[in-house]
């Protein structure tokens, strides 16, 4: 009876190759905990992070070089280390001195396919959990979105973006705050529901913009008090109509999501111009979150 009542507490399906990066670098206490998670449930991880804090990097790329004097943020690498590295006691953890793109490109083409059970490229890229949220007007500018549209886009691997309202830079040897767990149950959630809905993950071109609210120990303290809702990232007045869902045919934007409460908002984007992707596009989408799906009261 043990085992069966574990196997059902297993979040997932099958394991699958998964590459991570983020903006706020390799060693911020997000990526890490969100890292430990995929590794627990199973999954053939492997985390390609910028060596410093690369957030608001949007999309730029460049060859990595050496690290400063100063080291890798958090002391997490010496001064003069060279361009790329990995932890010295777990190769599953990887340093690129550039860009965010830069790192999972990085970690898509080398790093990835060279550590990864029997070798192949990444099944899905997961960048964040950002500290901040990614809202609207700010998605364009981010860096954790701007690595999880290279992989959608330039490398054609289903790409999710999580970022998170409540935090400060934290180092990866510090205690993981509350939120930076909760943070990390609720991306697992978000991407074995997307695993357990079979292959393609997602339509081409398409990645997810997901945010999360706010998490304090009063209200919103724990995965389960979270709902997801499906949202659009840019306003939509002039634009065609959403896939129709909870009653309308406009979704809701972003910010009005997590300013509603324990609401999570997951965003289908295009990852040809980092707007709300098509009606038709949504509805592959809503069809696979379904199961973890809600309406705004
Ligand atoms: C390297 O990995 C070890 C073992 O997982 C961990 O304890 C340490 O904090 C890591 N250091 C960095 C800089 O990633
Ligand atoms: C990175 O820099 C931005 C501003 O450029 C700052 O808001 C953010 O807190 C920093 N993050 C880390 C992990 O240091
Ligand atoms: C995922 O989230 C949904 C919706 O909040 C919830 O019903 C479900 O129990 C969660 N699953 C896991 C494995 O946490």
């Amino acid at each position: 009876m043990r085992s069966s009542l574990l196997f059902g507490l297993l979040p997932l399906a099958h394991a699958v190759r998964v590459i991570q990066s983020n903006d706020d670098g390799w060693a911020e206490i997000n990526v890490r905990t969100f890292f430990n998670s995929l590794a627990g449930a199973g999954h053939d991880v492997v985390l390609s992070g910028p060596a410093e804090n690369q957030s608001g990097r949007s999309s730029l790329d460049a060859p990595p070089t050496t690290v400063d004097s100063d080291g890798c943020q958090f002391q997490s690498c010496p001064g003069g280390s060279p361009p790329t590295g990995a932890n010295a006691s777990d190769p599953r953890l990887n340093y690129v001195n550039s860009f965010p793109v830069t790192s999972i490109k990085t970690g898509i083409d080398t790093t990835g396919p060279n550590i990864f059970n029997g070798g192949g490229k990444p099944e899905i890229a997961l960048t964040g959990p950002n500290v901040g949220s990614n809202l609207d007007i700010q998605v364009p500018f981010s860096g954790t979105v701007g690595a999880a549209v290279f992989a959608a886009h330039d490398r054609k691997i289903p790409a999710l973006a999580f970022s998170g309202a409540s935090g400060e830079p934290t180092a990866f040897n510090q205690p993981a705050p509350l939120y930076s767990k909760v943070y990390a149950d609720l991306a697992l959630n978000v991407t074995s529901t997307i695993i357990a809905s079979g292959t393609p993950y997602l339509p081409n071109d398409v990645w997810l913009n997901i945010n999360f609210p706010k998490v304090s120990d009063s209200k919103c303290s724990k995965a389960s008090d979270f709902k997801f809702v499906l949202s659009r990232i840019n306003l939509g007045i002039f634009s065609a109509k959403d896939t129709l869902w909870c009653g309308t045919d406009r979704l809701p934007m972003e910010r009005t999501v997590i300013n509603s409460g324990c609401f999570a908002s997951i965003s289908p984007g295009d990852a040809a111009d980092k707007t709300t992707v098509d009606a038709a596009r949504q509805k592959q989408v809503l069809d696979k979150l379904k199961p973890i799906l809600s309406c705004l009261p």
